[in-house]
């Protein structure tokens, strides 16, 4: 079994993760859940690099203690890793005992060797890229990258002699040309140790926040000095078993920082005598309709907000499909919006809705495979693209593969119009094309695993084909089957398609349906609760003729939204008695706190004048929970109870949440008996 260990960049924790962190972990995961498909050991790892000064400034900001402030942040890291369904090994934090215990080993060698050495440094210090910057790069005195003035540093500290390693490390280009990826980012690299390399200072003098130096604790370890060496912490290094993972296979990076990881991490492993990864791919950025992406000019998207709208799949499509990896690319909600009714709505989810539709109206619900193999020429041609795309990390080419065989499907159908052999009676040719058509779907849904492994999931259980998701394998399980009997499930639309764009609609939500669901996966859930139960396309019109939903869908961890504009169509529209079941009512909030590790929930205890109920709302990010104490909100009263983070919830609050803003609670212009009924 081959073995394939793979790791991302560790995030600061000064912020909360944005979407251009969440694109780098997002597309390495699709790599980790390739390699699984492909039978490989995998370790994937990721995790928190929290030595940073802005790490330290922040918590001190808040008044916390720094170690409190990275613990929460890891809570706030993983949870949005997990709403993405990243599927991480192992999380490693560089304040954990295993990594001092690695960074120090690692010095402690080089140092040894006499690569670290003793010095005086003075010059510009940019907190926010951590990194010393000459005075050529500095633009009218100012950083680059941050806009802000670098800080003049003059101390005593440890140089690393990374001079030393301009040869050697050209001479490990030129053997192993695969090791910096794309060709152009080597390019780049290359010239710059052409150039010449300097010595880098490796130690910060009086400060406490950091792994101290072993041969002179009063200095700490620089920060990327540190964070580098995390990739051999996560595996064991210095116990003798490290080399069970060690070297790394690869490492994703963003191109920001390949010099470090192309430059200083070889030199580093080179000096403390430790094998080189083998490849380091550094991805371009993503940025916001054009925009680098800053919280500060409203330029950041959370990764979140982007999988609440219309669920993480969606979103983990868009990124690996619409964004070639290597290259920069543009997220905008328009062009997000576009790429799920193009390529879910109105394709993948429109077929799984005809081949389920069909199977139940002309077969009873169960396809017979009779042994009739195809002409399988682009069929293989699929598999062979998806599999050497993803080998040599297209991403994009991967996707575009798995989504050729949708279109084998479509064409199929329409070509064979199913519906007239039905009418002619001709059930063999009609078992023919269902299994057929059944069948492109199940090996598409195979290859879609690692980019939408949740849909993946569901496409298969609708096509009767019972899976563990562990125990997928792409030659076993994208090979053609001819034979065989399976019973279909039909169900709600995977992705009801956008009639207007979401982006521009304004919506009220009821709190906090959405965290009730995040265990859910996205696939099983959306549309369910709004469109009323399964809606079926007829096979009989074309293949994008699906019904419709004006609404965005409610993604896992959405709270169901209820677009104000436009007018819902027709058949979307309920009865009288249909809105009566939802019993609204007012109540008064009579205490409230925030939810220990949640950005969005808050604890209510409330008054319904004949009751008192505890429920947990989704609205902690607009409202202070002192400030909603003695406020009158309404709630749906006849909710089934739902766990939130280990809290019964026994009702929603509505607020109006305008797209993109912070939820508003619906106000009174003078408060109503506790218990009243609002219709
Ligand atoms: N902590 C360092 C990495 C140390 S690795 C030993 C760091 N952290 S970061 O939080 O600033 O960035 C983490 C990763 O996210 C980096 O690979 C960075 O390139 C990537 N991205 C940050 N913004 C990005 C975009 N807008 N688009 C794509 N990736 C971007 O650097």
């Amino acid at each position: 079994m081959a073995r394939f260990y793979l790791t991302t960049a560790i995030d600061y924790v000064n912020n909360r993760p944005h979407l251009g962190q969440a694109y780098e972990k997002i597309c390495a995961d699709v790599i980790a859940r390739y390699h699984r498909l492909r039978g490989d050991a995998v370790r994937f790892v990721m995790g928190n690099d929290e030595h940073s000064q802005n790490v330290f400034k922040r918590a001190r900001q808040l008044g916390q203690e720094p170690l409190a402030y990275c613990d929460q942040m890891e809570g706030e890291f993983r949870q949005v890793w997990s709403k993405l369904d990243v599927s991480f090994d192992d999380f490693i934090r560089t304040t954990e005992p295993r990594h001092r215990a690695a960074v120090q080993e690692m010095v402690r060698r080089s140092h040894e060797r006499g690569d670290i050495f003793e010095g005086e440094y003075e010059g510009w210090y940019c907190v926010s890229c951590e990194e010393f910057k000459p005075e050529k790069v500095l633009v009218d005195g100012a950083c680059p990258v941050h806009h802000t003035k670098p800080e003049w540093i003059k101390e005593r500290n440890y140089f690393f002699r990374l001079s030393a390693y301009r040869d050697r490390l050209i001479a490990h280009y030129e053997a192993h040309p695969e090791f910096i990826e794309p060709e152009s980012r080597r390019n780049e690299i290359r010239r710059l140790v052409e150039g010449g390399l300097e010595d880098i200072s490796v130690s910060r003098a009086g400060q406490a926040w950091g792994i101290p130096l072993p041969f002179d604790p009063k200095s700490v370890v620089y920060v990327w000095f540190d964070a580098l060496i995390n990739y051999v912490s996560a595996t064991g290094y210095p116990r003798a078993d490290y080399t069970d993972w060690w070297p790394a296979d690869l490492h994703v990076i963003g191109k920001d920082i390949t010099r470090f990881h192309c430059v200083v991490w070889p030199a580093m492993l080179m000096s403390a005598g430790l094998a080189l990864p083998r490849q380091v791919f550094g991805h371009g950025w993503v940025t916001f309709k054009g925009e680098k992406m800053s919280k500060s000019l409203g330029t950041g998207v959370d990764p979140l907000e982007a999988a609440d709208r219309l669920g993480a799949d969606p979103l983990r499509w868009y990124l690996t499909r619409e964004v070639a990896f290597g290259q920069d690319g543009d997220f905008s909600w328009e062009l997000f919006e576009k790429s799920y009714n193009a390529d879910l709505a109105n394709n993948l989810g429109n077929l799984l809705n005809r081949v389920t539709s069909m199977a139940h109206r002309y077969r009873g619900g169960v396809l017979t495979g009779r042994g009739v193999v195809p002409d399988l020429g682009r069929f293989d041609e699929a598999r062979e693209k998806f599999r050497s795309g993803l080998d040599r990390l297209d991403l994009t080419s991967g996707a575009a593969a798995a989504m050729s065989l949708v279109d084998a499907a479509n064409e199929l159908i329409a070509r064979s119009e199913p519906w007239k052999l039905a009418k002619a009676g001709d059930e063999a040719a009609l078992d023919g094309v269902l299994w057929d058509a059944a069948e492109r779907l199940r090996v598409a849904a195979v290859l879609l695993a690692p980019y939408m492994p949740s849909s993946s999931g569901e496409i298969l259980r609708r096509l009767g084909v019972a899976h563990e998701p562990s125990t997928l394998r792409f030659d076993a399980d994208s090979a053609w089957q001819a034979n065989g009997q399976r019973s279909l499930l039909q169900g709600s639309l995977l992705w009801p398609r956008l009639e207007a764009p979401a982006s521009a609609q304004v919506s009220v939500d009821i709190h906090p349906a959405a965290a009730a669901s995040t265990a859910t996966p996205t696939a099983a859930k959306p549309a369910t609760a709004r469109s009323g139960g399964p809606a079926q396309a007829k096979e009989e019109t074309s293949v994008t003729d699906q019904p419709t939903n004006p609404n965005p869908p409610a993604p896992a961890g959405v709270p169901l939204t209820q677009a104000a504009a436009p007018t819902p169509a027709a058949d979307n529209r309920i009865s009288i008695d249909e809105f009566m079941k939802i019993d609204l009512r007012v109540a008064k909030v009579t205490a409230a706190e925030r939810v220990p590790n949640s950005r969005k929930l808050v604890k209510l205890s409330i008054d319904l004048g004949a009751e008192q109920r505890t429920l947990v709302a989704g609205i902690a990010e607009a409202y202070e929970a002192d400030a909603l104490v003695g406020r009158h909100v309404v709630i749906v009263a006849n909710l089934k109870p739902a766990k939130l983070m280990g809290i019964e919830s026994n009702g929603m609050v509505l607020a109006a949440s305008p797209d993109g803003g912070k939820p508003m609670l619906v106000a009174f212009d003078s408060p109503p008996p506790l218990g009243t009924r609002v219709r």
